[in-house]
């Protein structure tokens, strides 16, 4: 099987560019492979594993932050936006990296975290060392109430108020994430071109563009008015929780989407780049970072699939929703996993992670794949006194701690599962010897072939990669949708439950051949009227012309 660069029938026609019919893989550096054997993966590591992500068919890497931060929140901290962390390597690592993943036609996308810097960044030191400093209104600052408590009632996602005291100049900051990550005032003129700058230093160098880190935190209301409670909330009013909060004041105001088009156009001035926006939204809020006249995001992060249970009826509807939501000329996509949300094996058990695969790569729309989720990994059990993250260090009864999907890539069965020479960061699960790349490669059966497979067929169909999407029906165990481009049409019917189904659409049937199942030993037999499923299987059937 060639993987060579989108190979359609007929080429797809000048409009669509890299990312439309592209596939993005996001590589956590921390966890991807280990170079210099201190256990945390680095720049040098990822050169070595291109030609597996070559060989795996994925178009474009987005990596997790690698720039120098005190690693209070593993790199979301950023103390030089202009920089690499040490750990990770040095500019020159970078130069390379960048170019061997162009050399391989692949394209690379950079993290960049706008909303908040660290609070050892330059910036946020002479920010806080005066009253009168010029970097004052850099960041968010406010007297306190009259008796001298915090400004509103903000609070912070990873737990407690959103607001820090600073003895020193006896005025509160803003903080929507650790106290640590303070947030910057993005109203303030210079602000914005200093962060334009170093999208600029970072286009320049020629990086494809870049994931946007919280894109609907960045501005907030100007007059700081309480966010108002969720009716019923069941959390403890004593000890109140960021989800007992509406968060409309603190998030998305409608400023924002000036901001974003600014970003757009620096990105719009250089050669087909890329701007993501990581926006956790409904979907009708949502769409609106794709900006009038698709002047804002090119890809609002869409996270349907990770946030709603796994329910025929309701993926069914949520993709119909989105894809009707959608304002004219914008371009959908869909995320599985990240570094934020448990695995999605963990979430679906491994049976329906293939179901969830071919969803991905059979959709309509730029799809995300988290590192690791084509082996199968699953969250790996890290004991209470090995857990890093910070969210799961603040809210210790919570089981919310990030470090299970982080956990470092599974490549062999040698010594921490051919990642690094020495003991990782975060520990390996038990099975790593078992569930890793080397063993899955070469077995015809395994995710990561059934992931390669899926990946191959996309990239050679226009109808698959590019083509339009229509639903046939949803019910109570199945979805099922069409994909055409051309004289191409697939049907895509997904069994979301462990019992058998059947495929019945009304006053229509479809005849064709399985060109992909789960259940292998189905792929190429002919099917017609009602379609039988096993519980768990996915068919991919090529309609007869
Ligand atoms: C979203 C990132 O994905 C997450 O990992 C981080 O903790 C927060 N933003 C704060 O930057």
């Amino acid at each position: 099987m060639e993987h060579t660069t989108a190979i359609f029938p007929v080429e797809p026609s000048a409009q669509y560019r890299w990312w439309h019919h592209g596939i993005i893989y996001q590589v956590y550096p921390r966890s991807f492979q280990d170079s210099n054997g201190d256990g945390v993966g680095d720049l040098k590591g990822i050169i070595t594993r291109l030609d597996y992500l070559q060989w795996l068919g994925v178009d474009c890497l987005w990596l997790s932050p690698i720039f120098p931060s005190p690693m209070a929140d593993f790199g979301y901290d950023i103390s030089d936006y202009r920089g690499i962390h040490p750990l990770f390597g040095n500019m020159e690592d970078f130069d390379e990296l960048l170019s061997e993943v162009h050399e391989r036609g692949m394209k690379l996308l950079l993290d960049l975290v706008p909303n908040h810097t660290s609070d050892q960044h330059p910036w946020f030191l002479e920010s806080r060392s005066s009253r009168d400093n010029p970097r004052r209104d850099w960041y968010i600052w406010h007297d306190g109430k009259a008796d001298g408590s915090v400004p509103n009632n903000w609070l912070s996602v990873f737990g407690g108020p959103a607001w820090e005291w600073d003895t020193h100049t006896g005025q509160y900051y803003y903080h929507a994430f650790l106290k640590e990550q303070p947030d910057l005032n993005w109203r303030n003129p210079e602000v914005q071109q200093a962060m334009l700058d170093v999208m600029r230093f970072w286009l320049e160098k020629g990086v494809d563009g870049f994931r946007v880190d919280v894109m609907w935190h960045m501005i907030k209301d100007s007059q700081l008015r309480d966010n108002p409670p969720v009716p019923n909330a069941p959390g403890d009013p004593a000890n109140p929780l960021y989800d007992d909060y509406l968060p409309v004041y603190s998030t998305d105001q409608p400023e924002v989407h000036q901001i974003v088009r600014m970003m757009r156009e620096l990105t719009d001035a250089y050669d087909d780049r890329l701007l993501i926006g990581e926006i956790y939204l409904p979907i009708p809020k949502l769409v609106t970072y794709y900006g009038q006249n698709n002047s804002g995001a090119h890809l609002p992060f869409n996270f349907q699939l990770l946030t709603l249970p796994w329910n025929s009826r309701e993926i069914a509807s949520a993709i119909d929703a989105y894809e009707g939501a959608l304002p004219a000329g914008s371009w959908p996509n869909w995320v599985l996993s990240n570094h934020d949300k448990p695995r999605i094996a963990s979430r679906l058990g491994l049976s329906q992670a293939r179901i969830a695969a071919m969803l991905l790569l059979t959709l309509r729309g730029t799809p995300t794949i988290y590192y690791g989720d084509e082996i199968g990994m699953t969250d790996v059990p890290i004991p209470m006194d090995e857990i890093v993250d910070p969210q799961g260090l603040n809210m210790p009864d919570m089981n919310v701690s990030r470090d299970p999907c982080r956990t470092p890539m599974q490549w062999s069965p040698e010594i921490n599962a051919g990642f690094s020479a020495r003991k990782p960061w975060l520990r390996l699960p038990y099975n790593a010897a078992r569930v890793n790349v080397e063993k899955q490669k070469n077995d015809t059966h395994s995710m990561l072939s059934f992931y390669r497979k899926l990946i191959d067929m996309r990239k050679k169909s226009a109808a698959l990669s590019v083509g339009s999407y229509s639903p046939v029906y949803s019910d109570g165990q199945l979805i099922s949708y069409l994909r055409q481009e051309y004289d191409e049409t697939f049907l895509i019917i997904l069994n979301l439950s462990h019992r058998p189904a059947y495929f019945r659409p009304q006053n229509t049937s479809y005849n064709g051949i399985i060109k992909l199942s789960t259940e292998e030993e189905r792929i190429g037999m002919h099917v017609a009227n009602v379609i039988t499923l096993a519980g768990d299987e996915g068919l991919l059937v090529q309609i007869d012309n």
